[in-house]
Formats: C-alpha cells, structure tokens, sequence
C-alpha cells in the first residue's frame, strides 16, 4: 500500500481553504493509502507565536482532523514535536539545502517581505518540511497548490541526499485537487484565501457560527453583471464561489449555473451560505464534542507512538549515511 503524509500548522483559524485543498482530500484518501497526518507545530513557531493561544491551536487543530473525517482506525495522527525524529532529521536536510535556494521560495518572500527581523527558521522551514515527508517513505503528498514549490524543492532535496550519500528516499510525488486547490479571498478573488489575513471579512474559519459564514458570505466582492457563470479571468468572484458551491454540494458548476440562471447574486449567495453552513455544521459538532473528551489524548498519543517508530528507523539510516555518531565495537 502506497503511504501518504501532509500537514497543517496550527497557527490560528482553519479555513475553508485548508478544509478544501487539504482535509477533504484527506478523508477520501485514508481508504485507499497508509496515511500520517501532521500538526506541524514545529513550522508555526518560524513566526511569532503566543504560547497559550498555540496550545490551544494544536489541540483544537487535532479535534479538527477528527472532527473533519480522519478515521485514527485508518490514519495516523500525530503532533510533529512529539516525534523528535522530524527536527533532528530537519536539521541533517538543512545541511543538503542551498541558502540560494531557500531563499528562492516565494512562500518566504511573501513572509519575510517588508520585515526586519525575520526567524532563521522561516528561512529553513522547507528543509523540515522535505524531514516531514522523506521519513515516512512518502509516495504522496496531497497539499493545496501553494505548496507545490516546497513539495519540488523536497524532491530535489531527496534527490541530492541520495546521490550524495545512501538511496535511501522514497521520491514522493506531490497531489494537488483538480479543482479546489487553491480557494480564494472573499474579499479579493486574486488573492488566496488564508487564515492570516488581517480582514477576517476574507475568510470563513471553520470554526464560525452560522450567522457569521452568512454575513461573510453575503458581503464576498462580485462583480456588476449579475449573472451567475463560470469565468475565472473576468468573474473571479463569482468563479471562485462557484467552485466552493461546487466541491460542497458535490453539484458539477454548470448545473448551479443553470440553478441560478435569471437570478441575482443575492438568491446565489443564499444558497451558497446553505451548502457551507450544511457542510461545516457537522463538523462543528463533532469538534465540540471532541474537545471536552479525553479521545483526543488517546488518539495523539498511539499517533505519535506509532509515527516514532517508522520516523526513528528512518532517520537512524540519515546519520548512517551521513556518518553522524559512532560505530560500536
Ligand atoms: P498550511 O498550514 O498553510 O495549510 C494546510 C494545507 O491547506 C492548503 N491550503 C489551501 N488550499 C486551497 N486553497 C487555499 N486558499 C489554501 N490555503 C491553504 C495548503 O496548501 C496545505 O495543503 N507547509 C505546510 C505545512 C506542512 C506540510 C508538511 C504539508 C509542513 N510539513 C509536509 C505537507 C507535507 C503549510 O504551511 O500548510
């Protein structure tokens, strides 16, 4: 059986965007593959972080998976911290990586951009991330479209460690959703929708009331034509609302196309507000459910157990190839 692994951080809100590109992918995927789902606390300290509001972020993100379809019978769910294996090996991938090239990452541009004083960490985050995946002998990693540069640059990375010292890495391949890989602000099309956007008005958490998501919703920018039609280059907006309609109503786009012809933004934007609080109401439920249990404990802690073990062979069999430590007498 083939083996995936991905990741989240917990660093604030999960949007509609990570649910999206990202989890709903997950839930369909653990039928058919051995997969390792992360919290990635580690990669959310590379900007500041508040300690409480990280606890409870690693928690909350962890009843999500849950709470979102992640069967812990099927999948391993694990907080990366607690498997040392990823920072030790994080460091060793680090050492094959180019400043240059770490540097040439547009997700670091975008972060580092106008500040000055950036963490070292959000320059060598990708090489953690390349540690992630190689230690599980990754064939697949499903992540929204921004991640496709670091999913290349693991690649490289693997490449390079296995030329240079021991075959020892699985080249994983990167899946992106066909559609839904990449969702958008609300409140600018052009832009992706993220959970550290400063206008909350842009995305909608999974975690909002059903009063909110209609607000949100109601106020996402358009366009004047009125009419309800697929044109990503000239309705962004409404191309973008489309597709969210779409992937959760499991309804093709044409067919809400037709739904909706003759009618306004206003009618589509209701129903619209209908299909997302009928999708995230049961999650919502269940993670509210899941918080107050001790499930969550149990669960984390047979994932983080299971995860050391395949994590510590592994990169046992890095220091081997790169001659760290010492042979034994
Ligand atoms: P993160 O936490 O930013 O996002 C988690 C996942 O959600 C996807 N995503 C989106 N998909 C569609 N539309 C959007 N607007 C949108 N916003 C986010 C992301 O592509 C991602 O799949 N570096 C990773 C975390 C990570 C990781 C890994 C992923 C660390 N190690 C190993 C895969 C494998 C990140 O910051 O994702």
């Amino acid at each position: 059986m083939k083996t995936i692994f991905s990741g989240i951080q917990p660093s604030g809100t999960i949007t509609l965007g990570n649910y999206i590109g990202a989890m709903k992918q997950f839930v369909e995927l653990q039928n058919e593959f051995n997969c390792y789902f992360c919290i990635v606390d580690q990669h959310a300290i590379t900007v500041p972080q508040d300690r409480l509001e990280l606890r409870k972020n690693i928690r909350s993100l962890a009843a999500l998976y849950l709470a979102v379809g992640i069967d812990p019978e099927k999948s391993t769910l694990f907080i990366q911290s607690e498997v040392p294996a990823h920072a030790q090996a994080g460091w060793m991938m680090q050492c094959v990586s180019y400043i240059g090239e770490l540097e040439r990452m547009t997700q670091f541009k975008d972060k580092s951009e106008g500040k000055d004083a950036v963490s070292a960490g959000l320059l060598t985050y990708p090489p953690l991330m390349a540690a992630d995946i190689l230690l599980y002998n990754t064939d697949l990693v499903p992540v929204g479209e921004d991640q496709k540069q670091h999913l290349e640059l693991t690649r490289d990375l693997a490449e390079r460690f296995n030329k240079k010292y021991s075959e020892i890495f699985t080249i994983p391949d990167v899946r992106i959703a066909k559609v839904g890989a990449r969702v958008m602000s609300l409140q600018d099309p052009l832009k992706k929708m993220s959970k550290s956007d400063p206008n909350k008005k842009a995305f909608i958490s999974l975690l909002d009331d059903p009063k909110q998501i209609e607000k949100k919703i109601k106020s996402a920018v358009t366009d004047s034509e009125g009419i309800v039609k697929y044109d990503k280059e000239n309705k962004p907006g409404v191309s973008n609302l489309l597709s969210i309609y779409s992937i959760l109503s499991g309804k093709p786009v044409e067919e809400i196309e037709r739904d909706y012809e003759g009618k306004g933004y206003g009618d589509f934007k209701a129903g619209l507000s209908d299909v997302v609080i009928g999708a995230i109401k049961p999650i919502q439920d269940k993670y509210y459910a899941l918080m107050e249990s001790e499930e969550l404990d149990l669960v984390l802690d047979q994932g983080a157990e299971k995860a050391n073990k395949v994590a510590f062979k592994m990169f046992k069999k890095m220091e081997n190839a790169m001659g760290l430590g010492r042979k034994r007498k």
